[in-house]
């Protein structure tokens, strides 16, 4: 048993996939979140980069005493090896492993569509796995590089992020897949408009919810988990000011999120 905090990091507003489902699965834990939107988007970053973040946003949720660190971000999960994090002292979970999982679970065809950040398309570390674990699987991946924008500001569910999704989609449509992982964390937040466009005859995976689904299977097998049935608390973190998130947040999360904003400097 461990009563500390889970941290969670992506580059904003998209690890809030990975939160909504940890507060319904895991409603005893409390959880510190970091947005880091100062240096949003990740997902046309350079592998440097990423890796800089990624150690920045792992030392700041280790300075507040967090048992575990989820990196809820589908960009920094593909592109920097927990290896390569030589700071990092608790356990750690990334967005790969439970999200292939899930979508070999869900395909039927065994023809996968991925769709997510440049980054991540371009390191390809999804459709490696999936086909590490099943040889014949099918896979697509289509880079979506203004979804993240466009969510970011707000556009969760309009003609714009509709417009937008449509064009994407097209070729996931072509490729014929039965399941869509969406690789990006930031992606559920418009689930609706993209399961509207794909219709019933695909699954989506969510990458953030299985994310979730990850960190519950860790703690328990190390015995980490809190025993606190309820009343866990939630504290957010941005790396600029707080009204976007604040604004997103709001909506995907269905209540206030009591931002925190860290203006000054990641390092503090
Ligand atoms: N939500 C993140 C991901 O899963 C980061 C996206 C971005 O900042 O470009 O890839």
């Amino acid at each position: 048993m461990n009563k500390s905090a889970i941290g969670v990091f992506d580059s904003g507003v998209g690890g809030l996939s990975c939160v909504k489902e940890l507060l319904h699965i895991l409603p005893g834990e409390d959880i510190k979140y970091l947005g880091d939107t100062l240096r949003m988007p990740y997902g046309i970053k350079t592998i440097e980069e990423l890796h800089r973040c990624a150690k920045d946003n792992v030392a700041f949720l280790q300075r507040r005493g967090v048992k575990l660190i989820a990196a809820a971000c589908g960009t920094v999960s593909s592109n920097v090896p927990k290896e390569h994090l030589d700071n990092l002292t608790v356990p750690f979970v990334d967005v790969i492993n439970p999200t292939v999982i899930a979508a070999l679970k869900a395909t039927k065809t065994k023809r996968i569509g991925i769709i997510a950040t440049p980054a991540t398309i371009k390191a390809n570390s999804m459709g490696l796995r999936l086909a590490e674990l099943d040889s014949e699987v099918q896979v697509i991946g289509v880079a979506c590089p203004d979804f993240v924008p466009l969510i970011e500001s707000g556009h969760i569910n309009d003609d714009v992020i509709r417009k937008s999704a449509e064009g994407y989609l097209a070729e996931i449509r072509a490729f014929g897949a039965d399941t869509l992982i969406l690789g990006c964390t930031h992606y559920p937040l418009i689930s609706a408009v993209i399961a509207d466009i794909l219709g019933d005859g695909v699954t989506l995976i969510d990458s953030g919810r299985e994310t979730a689904i990850g960190i519950r299977m860790t703690l328990e097998k190390l015995g980490l988990l809190n025993e606190r049935e309820n009343g866990g608390t939630a504290e957010y973190f941005v790396t600029n000011n707080t009204e976007a998130f604040d604004g997103v947040a709001k909506v995907f999360l269905g209540e206030e999120a009591n931002v925190n904003s860290i203006l000054k400097n990641i390092e503090d």
